[in-house]
């Protein structure tokens, strides 16, 4: 059952009615272009088909309910609470996604009193930003209950707002602006500083590729890792240039050792996005696996945002084949991805399950990320 089809059930169930509508909003792999969106650079995601829906239908009094059905069938529900009484620091744990969201909306006079019902498919803490497609599904549901539409790019930010000032993380852009503007069958060129966007054509599996997901199962939460040190990090070293951002910045020969490596990783990271694009462009799909690896011996080795079991990953996916591989997302846990031959997915998925094996790793996961829709009304 797809997870709107049993949202839509699972409100029924709860609130003996039907709901007025369906959204849903998927998870998303970065292929290259990480830790670049809050330097004002360059991201290059695609969406995936795991999905999270809200089944929604307004309320006259005010009031937001929300409950999120786990995978188990148990559901979990928020306190329920006025919209206009929605504030930072009042919400915590998961339901501060959702009211994040809403007290955003609110500001720009779109939410209203609304019950939300949340089933999901995307896994969580994978680093596959399940949270991101909760947010861009509850926002795209309290905007449609209020027949409301808002440019995408600016959606984004107010729900990166959401999550900055509400939910108290300082992510950047990658996420949300991926959940909610990729489309099938292609990857999403952002430049994050002009919202400039291109969607380019990304086919793999007609080059005889897939891009297999490796979720390590290492859970590391955004919320308490070292991400904000990092942002903070860039910052100084972006001051210490004179430049605007990181994005900006050329000759970094002259920044402290601390922030040297940090800034090589910005300057390089999004010099590889570019050179990426250029061969997607030119139809050049299977050279792009060196800039991949490249990207993942950078974040390991400069920014410092890998695990072991990230390491492994990419190490072993490549031994055994693959033409190029690295984590995704935030880091220190979470999902790496490889671009694989298909007639060496076998070897390389077995490489990777053995060589976590020899090392007492927790089996890892893997699946193949196809490149899917992003959000939209379901029904
Ligand atoms: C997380 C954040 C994004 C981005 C990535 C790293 O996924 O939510 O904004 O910074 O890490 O590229």
């Amino acid at each position: 059952m797809s997870p709107a089809v049993q949202a839509a059930a699972e409100f029924r169930r709860l609130h003996e009615r039907a709901p007025e509508g369906v959204w849903s909003a998927p998870g998303r792999v970065n292929l290259i272009g990480e830790h670049t969106d809050y330097n004002d650079g360059y991201v290059l995601p695609f969406a995936l088909r795991h999905r999270i829906a809200v089944a929604a239908s307004p309320r006259a009094d005010g009031v937001l309910t929300a409950v999120t059905i786990g995978s188990d069938g148990n559901a979990q529900w928020a306190i329920p609470t006025s919209v206009a009484d929605l504030a930072p620091d009042r919400t915590g744990g998961w339901a501060a996604y959702p009211f994040g969201v809403a007290w955003v909306l609110r500001q720009h006079g779109f939410a209203d009193g609304a019950d939300l019902v949340i089933t999901g498919d995307v896994p969580t803490g994978a680093g596959l930003s399940s949270s991101h497609a909760l947010q861009c599904a509850v926002a795209l549901a309290l905007l449609g209950l209020a027949d409301a539409t808002v440019p995408l790019p600016e959606l984004a930010r107010w729900i990166q707002r959401s999550e900055n000032d509400f939910v108290g993380v300082p992510t950047g852009l990658l996420d949300q602006t991926a959940s909610l503007c990729c489309v099938d069958s292609h990857v999403l060129f952002v430049d994050v500083r002009s919202d400039e966007q291109e969607q380019i054509p990304f086919d793999p599996a007609a080059h005889g590729l897939g891009v297999l997901a490796i979720d390590t199962r290492v859970r590391h939460s955004l919320a308490d890792s070292a991400y904000g040190d990092r942002r903070t990090a860039c910052e100084r070293a972006a001051d210490l240039l004179g430049v605007p951002s990181l994005r900006d910045a050329t000759d970094i020969s002259g920044l402290p050792e601390d922030l040297l490596p940090l800034a090589r990783h910005v300057v390089t990271e999004n010099a590889r996005v570019l050179r990426t694009v250029d061969c997607l462009r030119a139809g050049s799909l299977p050279l792009i696996g060196a800039a991949l690896t490249e990207s993942h011996v950078s974040l390991r080795d400069d920014y410092l945002v890998s695990c072991p079991e990230l390491d492994v990953a990419v190490e072993s996916a490549v031994g055994a084949g693959a033409l190029g591989a690295r984590m995704t997302g935030g880091g220190f846990g979470g999902t790496a991805i490889a671009l694989v031959p298909v007639d060496r997915d076998e070897q390389v998925r077995a490489a990777v399950t053995s060589a976590f094996a020899e090392r007492s790793f927790t089996a890892p996961r893997m699946f193949t990320a196809v490149p899917s829709p992003g959000a939209g009304r379901d029904y």
